[in-house]
């Protein structure tokens, strides 16, 4: 053991809550995603508690958190800095359903961090925000139809929950992929406005644009979190950008993984590649639910004149606006945002380091903020989503186990990955990169 954490104790508190939610809750859980943050175990942990990058579970037993809300705690937990602002609040009343000064705040600060932002919107959730994009796309262009990744996930409301995670049987042609709802209750009509896409193909995206006239966007996840950490080949994202520009399609990045984490700017910043619209949420909120679709004057222009529709009780009350104008303003710090991407690199290090010393082909891949292990069979990177579906799914789960088993805690999906947050210590990065070690070593 690492001398900082203790094994994983024993979880039955854990195991009694999931078994008592089951009878209220459908399911036993709030969120789809939440059956698949089980991993080896038949029930998920309960967490109680947080404080900077650990959480502790409901029988006590503490983690390095790297799961981080999915990205969203990025300040850490129960963070000073935002307990102190957040308070604030609450004394003041929370929401008001009116214009608030935050939300002003906040919207002329993502204006100046981000690249692309002439004007925003906020929402509540990232799918909501994603809704408000291909919205304002399809006010603009007066067009429907979507082009899309095959893999890449943005959201789970009908409008692009499509393709997310086909099985190979069902994914049809690898350059030609069918669209496939992600789940029953998706109706065709939906569908039949879902263009999908292989990524990191050129010939392919052509070719899909050569065939559709009617696009109104195309939407990416710049690195594609929910790909593992797929990134974009050299000149990938650049390409997007022409041949976009040149067919009047509206380009959305989808940055609610990625925006605000890889740097001030995002992914779009970090490649220099600027998008028509971009999606954010996540590291925005700092844990608080908050989302916001931001982009050039001229396609927001129809929804900043109230042509084009958009609406939410919620958006930007002043708990979250305050949440995320915390939040970005500490991110806007050159030195924390070094710190994430220092702390991350240092751990894929180590894991390149033990995976290398002890035989195991994998890929570990990403940027320092986020990242992913990922099994494949011969270590090479992924490239897009049907590389993953021959990663070694069983070593992954092998892995992320050993890892709790010593206070690590991670995603449990395989195509998921790695959030680091500014908070993590030396003593947190060396009882990591010891873990990943012991791990490795256990495989
Ligand atoms: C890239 C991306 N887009 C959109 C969403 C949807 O966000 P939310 O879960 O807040 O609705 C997610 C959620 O994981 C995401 O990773």
């Amino acid at each position: 053991m690492n001398g900082v954490f203790p094994a994983l104790g024993g979880t039955d508190s854990s195991r009694s809550w999931f078994e008592r939610a089951q009878a209220s809750l459908a399911g036993g859980i709030s969120s789809s995603a939440r059956l698949t943050s089980t991993g080896p175990h038949p029930y998920p942990l309960y967490m109680h508690s947080g404080s900077g990058a650990r959480i502790r579970d409901v029988d006590g037993n503490e983690y390095i958190d790297y799961l981080l809300s999915y990205g969203s705690a990025v300040l850490g937990h129960a963070s000073p800095l935002l307990t102190e602002a957040l308070t604030q609040v609450l004394h003041n009343g929370t929401m008001f359903g009116t214009c608030n000064v935050p939300e002003v705040e906040l919207a002329e600060l993502i204006c100046q961090m981000v690249p692309s932002a002439d004007l925003v919107r906020f929402a509540n959730s990232g799918s909501e925000a994603v809704q408000g994009a291909v919205r304002a796309a399809r006010g603009h262009t007066g067009r429907s139809r979507i082009l899309k990744f095959e893999g890449h996930y943005h959201g789970w409301s009908d409008t692009l929950a499509i393709s997310n995670r086909p099985t190979a049987a069902e994914a049809g042609p690898r350059t030609t992929p069918h669209a496939v709802p992600h789940s029953p209750g998706i109706p065709p009509g939906i569908v039949d406005d879902v263009v999908v896409c292989p990524w990191n193909d050129p010939a392919a995206l052509r070719a899909v644009l050569d065939a559709h006239h009617d696009l109104a966007a195309v939407i990416c996840e710049p690195i594609v979190a929910n790909n593992a950490c797929t990134m974009p080949d050299p000149g990938f994202l650049e390409l997007l950008r022409q041949e976009c520009t040149a067919r009047e399609i509206v380009l959305i990045f989808d940055e609610v993984c990625t925006g605000f984490r890889t740097g001030p700017g995002g992914a779009q910043a970090l490649y220099g590649v600027l998008p028509d619209l971009a999606v954010f949420s996540k590291a925005l909120g700092g844990g608080l639910p908050i989302a916001a679709f931001a982009g050039r004057r001229e396609v927001m222009e129809p929804l900043a004149r109230g042509q084009v529709k958009h609406g939410g009780t919620y958006n930007a009350s002043p708990l979250c606006a305050t949440a995320a104008l915390t939040t970005l303003r500490a991110l806007n710090d050159p030195a924390v945002v070094k710190r994430i991407d220092e702390t991350g690199r240092r751990i894929m290090e180590a894991t390149r380091r033990a995976a290398h010393d002890r035989g195991i082909p994998c890929a570990v891949q990403g940027v320092g903020a986020m990242f992913q292990v990922v099994f494949t069979p011969d270590g090479a990177r992924t490239r897009q989503y049907r590389d993953l579906l021959s990663a070694d799914q069983s070593r992954y789960d092998a892995f992320r186990h050993e890892l709790l088993k010593r206070g690590v805690h991670t995603n449990a999906y395989a195509m998921a990955c790695w959030f680091v947050p500014a908070t993590v210590t030396e003593d947190d990065l060396n009882a990591t990169c010891q873990a990943v070690e012991e791990a490795f070593k256990a495989l």
